[in-house]
């Protein structure tokens, strides 16, 4: 029986009164909701991933070299995990470039199964981006090159692998991918800037959930009455459970990514402190916008920036998020969760840090009222229009130096979300609202509240290949893996789309 027939006859049949009521339905139900509110003990100093070191070669290019491979990793006390990581035993070291430069990255796969790697929120060509036409078989080397055309934002990298993304990724295989953009950095004027020292006051904040059994390993099975895949009871951040970040500045910069399978997370800190929301996917927001609490679904990164005073001590946390689905899928998505993630403790004094600058970047404005093209989207039950993921067939082909507008709507009361490769889009409106401020700036991923129609521009201008696709799917993994994903070409104008082959192209 399929899982959603499953779950509709558990609701219809025993009713909500029920629930409560000890039956296994009741079980599943109490047992669905997860509460870790100050019950983390925070004694474990958060790991920051290192930066990847770069060489020059001799065209001037910054090459990176990661490599994939199983290890063992204490992501917490007492066994190690089996888990899989890049250049290390978990996650992979955060790679930096900036605007104008040219980078290769020699991808190596050390694992025992082809993988691949893909640069989530990178404008670049489709043979470059990692997605699932670029597999990299065991004991191979893919080495993508690419020159950095985009704002300072906060990327990040994982695997991609056609139906194996949401394994790939929960075992290990993430990392940041932080682009620099000097020409738009803020600041200057009146000594006004972004916390900017990695690792000291500019901060990578990787969240993710595990289910761990009682040795400590990942436990990767499919929970009952899931509709998202897998929700994890435990939280590690950068790849360690209970952290603890010392703070030495006044302001500190978190860049949040939620790297989770299926988890939307709803950040707060638990004195309700206000704090300033400065980026989100694809770079800064035009101006700093102060709220209590950001919401994250799977893919997404927010950038914000926090203040302390000297000696104290405050906790993220996430707050139930708000999903809009009817109460049982809202349970079982992980809705009624509240998570504690990171503790900070301000030193008992702390450097000053620069006033944060009024204005950070100029907001999207693609020309959508002349948009030639205006498509629609709907998911639901895994797929996209009805049709599921064939890596055979181009779904359409976009002409390059236009701007589309793009209306998504998820219509069937599930939880999803919706990503784009290759570029960063504007959000035009919400149910045929103006968009709220924290989704005022380039995004990559946008939390789709069913029934609710998100309208989207996007430029495309340029990177045509007529036969190498770039994908858009919702980034809740088991569902991008089940198939809910499509593929669209760039194309010169004019130009019909070719055919994929379907398969991986052959690597050195
Ligand atoms: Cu972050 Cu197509 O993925
Ligand atoms: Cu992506
Ligand atoms: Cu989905």
């Amino acid at each position: 029986m399929k899982r959603r027939t499953m779950l509709k006859i558990g609701l219809g049949g025993v009713g909500a009164a029920a629930l409560g009521a000890g039956g296994t339905v009741g079980w599943w139900w109490s047992s669905a909701d997860i509460d870790t509110a100050g019950r983390v003990a925070f004694n474990r100093r958060l790991a920051i991933p290192p930066l990847a070191p770069a060489h020059r070669d001799a065209k001037g290019h910054k090459v990176f070299e990661l490599r994939a491979a199983p290890g063992e990793h204490r992501l917490r006390p007492g066994r190690p995990t089996a888990t899989w990581g890049i250049n290390g035993t978990y996650l992979g070291p955060t790679l930096r470039a900036t605007r104008g430069e040219t980078v290769r990255v020699n991808v190596r796969n050390g694992l025992r199964e082809p993988t691949s790697l893909h640069w989530h929120g990178m404008h670049l060509p489709a043979r470059m981006d990692g997605g699932p036409h670029q597999p990299v078989e065991p004991g191979r080397t893919w080495s993508p090159t690419w020159t950095i055309d985009q704002p300072a934002a906060t990327l990040w990298y994982h695997p991609h692998p056609h139906g194996e993304t949401a394994r790939h990724v929960y075992r290990g295989l993430a990392g940041l991918f932080i682009l620099d953009d000097p020409k738009t950095e803020p600041g200057g004027s009146g000594g006004s800037s972004l916390p900017n020292h990695y690792g000291i006051d500019d901060i990578p904040v990787i969240v993710q959930d595990k289910r761990l059994d009682d040795g400590n390993q990942l436990d990767e099975s499919h929970p009952r009455l899931s509709e998202v895949g897998l929700l994890g009871d435990v939280i590690c951040v950068n790849g360690t459970t209970g952290p603890y970040l010392p703070v030495t500045t006044e302001r500190i910069r978190l860049r949040l990514l939620n790297a989770s399978n299926a988890r939307t997370y709803r950040f707060g800190f638990t004195d309700d402190r206000t704090f300033a929301l400065v980026g989100t996917d694809g770079g800064l927001l035009p101006a700093p916008h102060r709220t209590t609490r950001i919401q994250l679904s799977p893919g997404e990164r927010a950038e914000i920036v926090v203040t302390l005073r000297p000696g104290e001590r405050t906790v993220l946390r996430s707050y139930p998020p708000d999903l809009g689905l009817n109460f049982m899928n809202n349970r079982f998505s992980g809705g009624d969760d509240t998570m504690d993630i990171l503790e900070l403790r301000a030193a008992r004094t702390l450097r000053p840090s620069p006033r944060l600058p009024d204005h950070l970047a100029t907001a999207p404005a693609l020309a959508a009222g002349n948009a030639a093209v205006d498509r629609k989207f709907e998911m639901a039950n895994f797929s996209i229009n009805g049709k599921s993921m064939d890596m055979r067939r181009i779904d359409f082909a976009v002409g390059r130096d236009t701007t589309e507008i793009w209306e998504v709507t998820a219509i069937d009361d599930n939880q999803h979300n919706f990503h784009v490769h290759d570029v960063q889009f504007q959000v035009l409106s919400v149910g045929g609202k103006p968009p709220p401020p924290e989704l005022a700036g380039w995004k990559d991923t946008i939390h789709t509240r069913p029934g609710t129609p998100y309208r989207l521009a996007l430029r495309f201008a340029d990177h045509s290949d007529r036969t190498m696709p770039y994908m858009y799917h919702c980034h809740i993994l088991y569902h991008e893996d089940q198939g809910l994903m499509g593929q669209f070409v760039v194309t010169e104008p004019g130009e019909k789309p070719g055919s994929t082959s379907g398969g991986g192209s052959h690597h050195h």
